[in-house]
């Protein structure tokens, strides 16, 4: 038998409700924050993301599934969706249009980790990304946005984490007072860690070995290196935070996985998830734009990690299954012609109803509408159709009463929507 692609994952019937409960909701509320649908392609050219993320980190180093084409192009499947929304940003000229826009994009996004609970090789992201807005106010809107969403989802045990990673003006200072204080950590660094010391030393905060995470405990902290720029910067986010009373905990050492990063950077943790703990991330990338070919535009945004919000959100156990609403008893030949008739008119006025083609007896039929778990059954013979009358029973009170067969369908659609 040939089975998934590890790390790969089928989402069945039994959990898409769910999934498209988020969905729903999550597409609601970017509208109404003013953002608009941007749809990206899935494969892209690998210089993209070796250009954007960065080439020492894990996501390019290791974690792209990138291969030749046949016409000798090296093209990658999207490890992540900022890159593509800024290269389409540029590639459309909406920056001439319309510098100041927000955007979202949603879909699957391709990184081979190594599979764990949480951590799958393809997972979906929900993407939202501000242009052309300095403003700090920009950035806590955007957690705003984010933190609604986690209330309106009520999912608890979710945290804010924040931190700020200044710029290119002061970040060099920062990353020259790291390098010594890595030196002495030679003994804890894993080999990976040894290796990026000297050209991407901030990249060790991100490393989840233990002794390198040990080792990081008592390293400098970059707000003590912001200009004074950035410094106002993150104490607008903050103020703006207050001001919402969206609680957070600064973190220093959050400097998140991918290189574009400038000022704010965010995460959403939930305990609960173990040890892929993060359910969004995101940040502030100011300098992206230009770095791909663009205007000099900045840009913030953050991904929410569907997969994981999806567990967090099956473990408070709500259920979000669609059961049909109405299930018909059909018994004898006329009675299931006009069942198939009726099941048709009631899905046409949106009531979600079944029957059974199979002509099995009464007893049968009232399991198989117990086990669907319908809120009402009609039940129709012949002998109902010729006294013009059929019995519709509620479920769960046990009364039955009888619906004229004229007018039938008007009058249980009626009766179902006044639930
Ligand atoms: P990221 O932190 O790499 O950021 O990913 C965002 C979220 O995607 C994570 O918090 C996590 O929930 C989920 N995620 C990442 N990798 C996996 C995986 N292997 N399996 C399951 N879920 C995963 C970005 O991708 C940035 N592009 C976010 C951003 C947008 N920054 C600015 N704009």
């Amino acid at each position: 038998m040939i089975r998934l692609v590890r790390g790969f994952k089928d989402i069945l019937p039994s959990d898409t409700a769910l999934w498209q409960h988020v969905e729903v909701l999550v597409r609601e509320l970017l509208e109404d924050f003013g953002f608009s649908e941007l749809r990206i392609p899935i494969l892209e050219q690998t210089e993209l993301f070796a250009r954007s993320i960065g080439t020492g980190t894990d996501i390019v180093e290791k974690e792209m599934y990138t291969f030749i084409d046949r016409s000798g192009d090296s093209l990658t499947l999207r490890p992540e969706a900022t890159a593509s929304v800024v290269r389409a940003y540029i590639e459309h000229g909406i920056y001439a249009k319309t510098p100041e826009c927000k955007l979202y994009t949603t879909g699957p996004m391709f990184r081979r980790e190594r599979p764990q609970k949480g951590r799958y090789r393809q997972f979906y992201q929900i993407n939202a990304e501000v242009f052309g807005l300095h403003d700090p106010r920009a950035d806590a809107e955007l957690i705003l946005l984010l933190m609604t969403i986690v209330g309106r989802l009520e999912l608890s045990g979710a945290g804010l984490h924040i931190n700020s990673l200044g710029c290119p003006e002061c970040r060099p200072q920062f990353r020259e007072a790291l390098k010594p204080f890595l030196r002495g950590q030679t003994e804890e660094l894993c080999s990976n860690c040894l290796r990026r010391r000297d050209k991407n030393p901030m990249r060790i905060f991100d490393c989840k070995v233990p002794t390198c995470k040990k080792a990081m405990l008592d390293a400098p902290s970059i707000l003590d290196y912001l200009c004074e720029t950035c410094r106002a910067h993150f104490e607008t986010v903050k103020s703006s935070l207050d001001r919402f009373q969206i609680p957070y905990q600064i973190n220093h050492r959050l400097v998140r996985g991918l290189d574009y990063y400038t000022r704010t950077t965010f995460e959403v943790l939930a305990e609960a998830l173990g040890a892929q703990d993060a359910v969004a991330g995101g940040g502030r990338y100011d300098g992206l734009v230009k770095a791909l070919g663009g205007p000099d535009q900045p840009g913030v945004g953050f991904a929410i990690g569907v997969d994981r919000l999806i567990e967090l959100l099956a473990a408070q156990a709500q259920s979000f299954e669609r059961r049909p609403h109405l299930f018909i008893a059909a018994l004898g030949l006329r009675a299931q012609d006009t069942a198939f008739q009726w099941v048709q008119e009631f899905r046409m006025q949106k009531v979600r109803a079944e029957m059974d083609f199979e002509n099995r007896s009464l007893k049968s039929q009232m399991r198989r509408a117990d086990k669907l778990g319908v809120s009402y059954t009609l039940i129709v013979g012949d002998r109902e159709l010729d006294d013009g009358a059929v019995v519709l029973r509620n479920m769960t009170t046990k009364e039955q009463e009888n619906v004229p067969v004229q007018d039938l369908v008007r009058l249980v659609v009626n009766r179902i929507r006044t639930e």
